[in-house]
């Protein structure tokens, strides 16, 4: 199912996009990243409703609700069968979707679901293909306040078939279809996040707001391994200008706390997240979360910068040998900086020395260091010793 994600990406004129919608006009939801929960990272597709249940509770009882994680989002496999006048039912697996978001809803949360373009979805099961505008009223029945919209079979079933060998067709193919369901969406009344899942394909971060997205998936899928994480990561550098309140890159879900990453790679995946104003998308086992885990995800200092009003996403200012510098603005003249030391070596860094200048900085700079939370002050040149995959994540209120 991931098959998809890796095809490559057809390069092709902004003006072959549809002027649906503009950027300003999808500002209602999403004005910062969203964040909430994910089931597919850590169950895929063996969620079931007691799992939602399980998450939304956790979400409360471990203090993520309070730091801002608010939707709590289905991912593929719970889609049923449509019956004879097309209306689509859940499997076994989600017995009452209107019970089940009532009672996410009742925790003060809001609830996600998924769904794709295509006669089938990733995992194969019912796709929205020709129920578009059916598909979204049951959302809004049910009180759906979140849709993640993902291609799949959409491309071999119906761009392929439709189009063949003409990939500047397959892709107003594309973008027709998610204007479709941005349009359903919106004809229901109900706020609605739109979520496009198509790995970047045809430079989503050009076209995807003007078909409504409030945030679309920039690369393939992520997986909880470094190499995978950094790839990813390279690949936002230079984004930075096509996100803002309301439409967001979204360089996929999170990995904190999954598979084998070490506690350096869970805070550098994090800090990058929030210098890429990515959206916070948890996708771990929140019942079982370890405690040094649960620190990073609900580390206020840092949502802070994810969360910032100013809603710019950070850039990579330089690198140097093994060593990257990220920036971020921040409201208020504010600045965050992330040093990361992206060699497998512990000592690649061995010492780095942090150019100010580069930066635009001058002078010795007071900030605060968002890891120990202890007060830090740069200076020119500075010697840093960094792990490898670790991080330093500064914040400075009066940059100089
Ligand atoms: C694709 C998406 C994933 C997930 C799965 C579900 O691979 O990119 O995020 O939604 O489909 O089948």
């Amino acid at each position: 199912m991931r098959i998809f994600a890796s095809l490559s990406l057809a390069v092709l004129a902004l003006a072959l996009v549809p002027a649906t919608q503009t950027p300003a006009q999808a500002q209602a939801v999403a004005q910062t990243p969203p964040m909430g929960w994910n089931s597919w990272n850590f169950f895929a597709e063996k969620v079931t409703d007691k799992d939602i249940r399980a998450a939304a509770d956790n979400l409360v009882a471990t203090g993520m609700k309070d730091a801002g994680y608010i939707y709590i989002n289905i991912d593929d496999t719970w889609e049923g069968q449509r019956d004879a006048s097309g209306i689509l039912h859940t499997n076994a697996k989600f017995p009452d979707m209107k019970a089940l978001a009532d009672y996410v809803h009742s925790k003060g949360l809001k609830i996600g679901i998924y769904s794709g373009p295509g006669p089938k979805t990733c995992g194969g099961f019912e796709g929205s293909l020709g129920h578009e505008a059916q598909d979204a009223q049951l959302y809004a029945s049910w009180g759906i306040d979140y849709l993640k919209y993902d291609m799949c079979s959409f491309i071999p079933e119906v761009m392929e078939k439709q189009a063949p060998n003409d990939k500047a067709a397959q892709m107003h193919i594309m973008y027709d279809a998610y204007a479709k369901m941005d349009k359903a969406l919106k004809a229901t009344g109900r706020p609605i996040v739109f979520s496009l899942c198509q790995y970047g394909w045809d430079a989503s971060w050009e076209w995807a707001p003007q078909v409504g997205g409030n945030l679309w998936r920039t690369t393939g899928d992520i997986s909880p391994d470094w190499d995978r994480i950094y790839s990813i990561v390279s690949q936002q550098a230079g984004l930075e200008k096509y996100a803002g309140p309301g439409h967001w890159n979204d360089p996929d879900m999170l990995e904190v706390g999954n598979g084998k990453l070490t506690l350096a790679e869970n805070r550098t995946h994090f800090s990058l997240w929030a210098i890429l104003a990515a959206p916070l998308l948890a996708g771990n086992d929140l019942p079982n979360m370890k405690p040094e885990i649960k620190a990073i995800l609900t580390s206020r200092d840092v949502i802070a910068i994810n969360q910032d009003s100013l809603g710019k996403q950070g850039s990579r200012v330089y690198s140097e040998g093994e060593t990257e510098v990220w920036t971020r603005p921040l409201a208020g003249g504010a600045l965050a900086i992330a040093v990361v030391n992206v060699g497998d070596n512990r000592y690649s860094t061995h010492p780095f020395h942090l150019s100010l200048a580069k930066l635009g900085l001058h002078g010795p700079q007071a900030g605060k260091d968002l890891w120990t939370g202890k007060p830090i002050t740069l200076t020119d040149n500075q010697p840093l010793e960094l792990a490898s995959h670790d991080v330093l994540l500064v914040r400075i209120d009066a940059p100089k």
